[in-house]
């Protein structure tokens, strides 16, 4: 027979179950090979590239120090790819995402730079999987 009572009380452990998946799927996550941009995640190379997409396609708005100081405070802890996403989504400010992914990654590079982030040996990808893996640090 139809009883409505058992689908109502099985629903909060089917909740608290999903939420303990998500936990664990989160803790997982985070033990999975994280970075974060204090461990060399761009090439020296790559920022000069960004250097020269910030002159050409910044530069007439932003002097290089705007993204200097204060500027990633906000963003600790933050994955790449979310900076990468509001850059891409906004800037420049008279063309949105009129540039080449490598050329936003290459960009992200040499705000690291600036921010006196170490390079590695190895460049920044620009694939959203990559940066969503590496946390960003101020110092
Ligand atoms: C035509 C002028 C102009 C150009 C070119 C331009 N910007 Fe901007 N940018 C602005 C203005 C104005 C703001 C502040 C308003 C805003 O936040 O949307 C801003 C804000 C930003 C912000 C902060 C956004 C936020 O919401 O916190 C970032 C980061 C940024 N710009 C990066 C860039 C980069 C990188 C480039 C080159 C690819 C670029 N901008 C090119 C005018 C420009």
């Amino acid at each position: 027979m139809f009883d409505p009572k058992v689908g109502a009380a099985s629903r909060p452990r089917f909740i608290i179950t999903a939420m303990a998946a998500a936990l664990l799927s989160a803790t997982a996550w985070a033990d999975d090979g994280t970075r974060s941009t204090a461990e060399g995640v761009y090439s020296s190379e790559q920022a000069q590239q960004g250097l020269e997409v910030h002159e050409e396609y910044c530069a007439k708005c932003h002097h290089y120090s705007y993204f200097q100081g204060g500027f990633l405070i906000s963003w600790r802890n933050q994955p790449v790819s979310g900076l990468y996403d509001l850059i891409k989504l906004k800037m420049p400010e008279d063309r949105p995402g009129a540039l080449k992914p490598k050329e936003y990654a290459a960009l992200l590079a040499y705000i690291f730079e600036l921010n006196d982030l170490p390079a590695g040996d190895e460049k920044l990808s620009h694939k959203h999987d990559a940066m969503e893996q590496i946390l960003i640090a101020d110092e």
